[in-house]
């Protein structure tokens, strides 16, 4: 493992930086509350997972009587992101993963994928706001030497990449495949997630990924979209579903690898045949023009 860098070291243009820190002010994450629902938690109650509580199971429940297929676009969006973590693995060669927006822990995380063929190869950091979320993946992770969880909000790049955790694990000045799945649909229009999202790419070295997931309502009825929103209301977030073209717009600068931003079964699926489930996910991957493997 390399021994990390100083912050002076990422190359990052006085330009970007001042747009990022006028970006990033007051962001406020989660707590431990369990009488409202939480966005982690209505995610994993989706899922079949145990660590939600009535509030949580009362929006999913709203959700799925919105959006019936809900259950099934989350276990797609978990199905794509194992997809694009060995595709960046096996077929990019990259080995240093940050995951920012992890989740509760569930079957396939992106350290078992990524380090599934060397576990000693790949490094991986996930970053979540939701301390509950970092507890759970600390316990999850034991003393692992080659991944490792922050508290960090990702409205906030320079700050959550600035962790020492992040610094030692994670060399920006190598290639590094950022993942921001299922996440960008909890920061609102007014916070600005493209400005935000282009924080991030001007961190990247070239050679580097960028994978989205993002929830949209563009193929949903006018009213199972309101009231899928008014699920998350009073939720740790609000959720806001996006259009193809605005999650394209977060690839900005970048080339996008082939299919380009599709509905998550269409993301190089493993199978053959027609799409299952819901189109309630666009996904898409971008790489920053560099050395390397372009695919
Ligand atoms: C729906 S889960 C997605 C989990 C995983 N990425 C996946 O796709 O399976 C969204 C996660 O993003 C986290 N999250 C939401 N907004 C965030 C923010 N501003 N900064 C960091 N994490 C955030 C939540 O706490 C939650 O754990």
């Amino acid at each position: 493992m390399h021994s990390g860098f100083g912050p002076c070291d990422v190359p990052l243009s006085i330009a970007s930086r001042s747009r990022s820190q006028r970006a990033f002010k007051a962001a406020k994450g989660p707590d431990s509350d369990t009488s409202t629902a939480d966005v982690a938690r209505v995610y994993d109650c989706l899922l079949g997972g145990k660590d939600n509580f009535a509030a949580d199971r009362q929006a999913a429940a709203k959700l799925l009587a919105a959006v019936p297929g809900a259950a099934v676009a989350a276990r797609e969006n978990r199905a794509f992101l194992a997809r694009a973590v060995r595709f960046l693995a096996r077929e990019a060669g990259i080995c240093q993963f940050l995951d920012i927006g992890t989740g509760l822990p569930t079957a396939g995380s992106v350290h078992e994928i990524a380090q599934a063929d060397d576990p000693r190869r790949a490094r991986v950091v996930y970053a979540d706001y939701d301390p509950v979320v970092v507890r759970h993946t600390e316990a999850l992770l034991g003393d692992s030497l080659t991944a490792a969880v922050v508290r960090a909000d990702l409205r906030q790049p320079w700050d959550l990449l600035a962790q020492p955790t992040v610094r030692t694990l994670i060399n920006l000045a190598q290639p590094v495949a950022i993942l921001l799945v299922a996440v960008l649909h909890f920061v609102e229009d007014r916070e600005d997630p493209w400005t935000i999202v282009d924080c991030y790419k001007d961190l990247m070295a070239p050679g580097s990924y960028l994978v989205i997931s993002h929830v949209t309502a563009e193929h949903l009825s006018a009213d199972a979209a309101r009231q899928a929103q008014a699920a998350y209301a009073g939720a740790s977030a609000p959720a806001v579903p996006r259009t193809r073209e605005q999650v394209t717009r977060f690839f900005a600068g970048l080339d996008v690898v082939s299919p380009g931003v599709v509905n998550v079964p269409e993301w190089r699926p493993d199978h053959i045949g027609p799409a299952r489930g819901p189109r309630v996910f666009y996904a898409g991957i971008g790489r920053k023009a560099g050395p390397g493997r372009p695919r």
